[in-house]
């Protein structure tokens, strides 16, 4: 049976009482139903000890955005696992294109993360994509093909347990203009094949996420696609209908 992973990645939106409001208001929309597919929101890192409060006896998973790979020490200004799994954070998203722009993170950084999230047991949401240039000069699959070997690199085949890919074209992201059906079917069927190269037969229950624009209006078209197995939602997690019609989606997709 199709598994269904549906995620609001929040970035850096909603102070700790709005957090509140918001997960409340998916908690509302989602109690009275069957919900067949796992629901997951991350938001920044001051708002997820209120969320946790507020998820409590629900069955709504929240999770972080990023963190640094080492446990503790001298590094002012970031968070550690540790810490995470403390709040009961059951994902960690790492190598967000924001991240690997804004924050210069590479893809050997980003695998340290990568292993040290692994190596404490939560799960990991690991993001890789194209850029519009490189698409158009038809690099797509060698640059998704760096991002996996790289940052998946030295990841022991028992852990494809823990591990969740999102697929964000980065033109996609925040756009308004979400991949075509076909060419996110093309990428998911391919970054499946490359992650059973790289960590064996194991890596073929690894599910992938897309993201870059998702909208109740697109997401049957996406989420319906044979190797799409659920959304990393941006602006439209911020917005209580719109993530539950997406949810809702999913939901009437499993239920096929
Ligand atoms: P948008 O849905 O706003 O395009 O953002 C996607 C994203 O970056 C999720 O991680």
């Amino acid at each position: 049976m199709k598994k269904m992973l549906i995620a609001g990645n929040w970035k850096m939106n909603m102070t700790p009482s709005e957090s509140i409001n918001l997960v409340q208001s998916i908690i509302d929309g989602t109690k009275d139903k069957k919900i067949s597919c796992d629901i997951l929101v991350c938001p920044p890192f001051t708002s997820i000890d209120s969320v946790s409060r507020t998820v409590k006896g629900t069955n709504i998973l929240y999770g972080a955005q990023n963190c640094h790979f080492e446990s503790k020490g001298a590094y002012t200004g970031e968070i550690s696992i540790p810490m995470l799994k403390e709040l009961g954070c059951k994902y960690i998203i790492i190598g967000h294109s924001e991240r690997r722009t804004y924050f210069f993170e590479n893809d050997e950084l980003i695998n340290k993360k990568v292993k040290a999230v692994l190596g404490a047991g939560i799960n990991l949401i690991l993001c890789i994509g194209e850029t519009l240039r490189e698409r158009e000069e038809n690099r797509t699959f060698e640059v998704l093909k760096r991002q996996i070997e790289i940052g998946l690199n030295r990841v022991q085949p028992e852990q494809c347990i823990q591990i969740v890919i999102a697929y964000e074209p980065v033109w996609a992201i925040g756009t308004g203009i979400s991949a075509e059906p076909e060419q996110i079917q093309e990428v998911h069927s391919f970054i499946k094949t490359e992650l059973v190269r790289v960590l064996g037969k194991r890596a073929s229950s690894i599910i992938v996420l897309y993201g870059g624009s998702v909208t109740d209006e697109n997401a049957k078209s996406i989420l319906e696609l044979e190797d799409v197995h659920g959304g990393l939602i941006g602006g439209a997690s911020l917005k209580t209908d719109i993530f539950l019609s997406i949810v809702d989606t999913a939901i009437s997709i499993l239920e096929k």
